[in-house]
């Protein structure tokens, strides 16, 4: 049986273990929940009281000319160093939502003679509904795939009219990665345009963005790039494709020489034609520093312990809860999980809110998963331990 020592004596060998001091955790709490709200980073603390007193409060508008206003692509480029994206082809801006609807729209427009949008049953509400709205409103048609699998993909696509193959890189449900690299090549070989969410794998896993042939690109900061509540999300368009871009909301932080206030809409050149309007200056500086953090790990580093960490909940889960009547209901195979291991049970909403009553913080997704997010700088195996016992406590026993 695996023990608390087991976990403690894994903890111990941890090689990132030290960044935990660098995050303001209140130790009386076993956070299983990096992958919906990452933790608040000691730098972004200080970065933000900084931002706050001596940017805001005594540069004012000053402020926008030393530095504020080139923060979303300033802090896109080093978000790209963490998905695989040379710079000059990401900026943060607006919520994943918005980003996502703006992405959307620019690929339509790029493949104007095609009507149809295939994305997965199961992919994430927001992109769902944005999918649906887009299309009521421009009168296409969306092909719903059941599956992410290479070969659903590939059989939804043939002989298609389908202008945008949209999905989630790592399922926000069961954590599952799809094989971005070969899906983009079906979609291609289409002659689709293919839109990634890296959401729940941007900070926590390899992306390959560029060499993995992906147009567009949306993704949140605020989980594993540890970012804060609402913090903006991120685009990104390869380089071929951004002279061409053309998002749908042109407000003047998009357009070339916006001070000149010139009538009419001509888009900024390269990747700042994606902005719409003024900055969240204070978000922005949260999100450098969380990513700078990210960066200084290593995304390599900070994927081993991620595999290691889903691993040992996998196998604790077996042990411990699959007599009780839960089920591992995410991938087995590590190379083809994110960082969240999602377990099954009839009682899960009940169980996920007496866990929070014992300061454990999972989630619940309906309508029977308990997700249990592996955030590796700040989870350790212990916490995996104590969570995965409480669990278990709480349980009702089987029949
Ligand atoms: C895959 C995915 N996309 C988008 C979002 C959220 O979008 P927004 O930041 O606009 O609320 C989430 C939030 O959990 C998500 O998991």
């Amino acid at each position: 049986l695996i023990s608390r020592s087991d976990a403690l004596a894994l903890d111990a060998d941890d090689g990132l273990r030290v960044f935990r001091e660098r995050f303001l955790i209140d130790q009386g709490l076993v956070y299983l929940d990096g992958n919906s709200l990452g933790p608040l980073g000691v730098g972004v603390d200080e970065r933000l009281r900084s931002v706050v007193r001596d940017e805001w409060g005594s540069r004012l508008i000053r402020g926008w000319d030393e530095g504020w206003l080139s923060l979303p692509v300033s802090v896109g480029d080093r978000l790209g160093s963490l998905v695989g994206a040379a710079p000059g082809q990401v900026v943060v801006a607006d919520s994943t939502t918005v980003c996502f609807y703006k992405l959307l729209c620019a690929a339509l427009d790029l493949r104007p003679d095609r009507r149809v949008i295939v994305t997965d049953r199961n992919n994430f509400p927001t992109d769902r509904y944005v999918v649906e709205g887009v299309a009521a409103a421009r009168g296409l048609e969306v092909v719903w795939l059941d599956g992410v699998g290479v070969d659903e993909v590939r059989e939804a696509m043939a002989g298609s009219e389908t202008a945008v193959l949209t999905l989630s890189h790592v399922s926000y449900r069961t954590a599952a990665i799809a094989d971005m690299a070969e899906i983009n090549r079906v979609a291609h070989a289409a002659g689709a345009l293919a839109l990634w969410d890296v959401s729940h794998s941007a900070g926590v896993l390899p992306v390959a963005l560029d060499s993995s042939g992906t147009d567009l690109a949306v993704g949140c900061t605020y989980k594993y790039l540890n970012g804060g509540p609402g913090a903006p999300a991120f685009m990104y368009a390869r380089h071929e494709l951004l002279p061409s871009v053309r998002q749908p909301i042109w407000g003047w932080l998009g357009r070339r020489d916006p001070f000149a206030m010139e009538f009419g809409y001509e888009p900024a050149e390269g990747v700042t034609a994606l902005l719409s309007g003024t900055p969240p200056v204070l978000s922005l500086a949260a999100v450098d520093e969380g990513v700078r953090v990210v960066a200084e790990a290593g995304v390599e580093a900070v994927r081993a312990k991620s595999v290691a960490l889903g691993e040992f909940t996998i196998a604790l889960a077996d042990e411990q809860l699959s007599e009780l009547g839960f089920a591992v209901a995410s991938p087995r195979d590590p190379a083809r999980r994110g960082s969240h291991v999602a377990v099954a049970h009839a009682d899960a909403k009940a169980l996920c809110a007496s866990l929070a009553d014992r300061a454990v913080i999972t989630d619940f997704r309906t309508p029977n998963l308990i997700r249990l997010g592996l955030s590796p700088l700040v989870t350790r195996f212990v916490d995996v331990w104590d969570g995965v016992s409480a669990l278990r406590e709480l349980a009702p026993m089987g029949d």
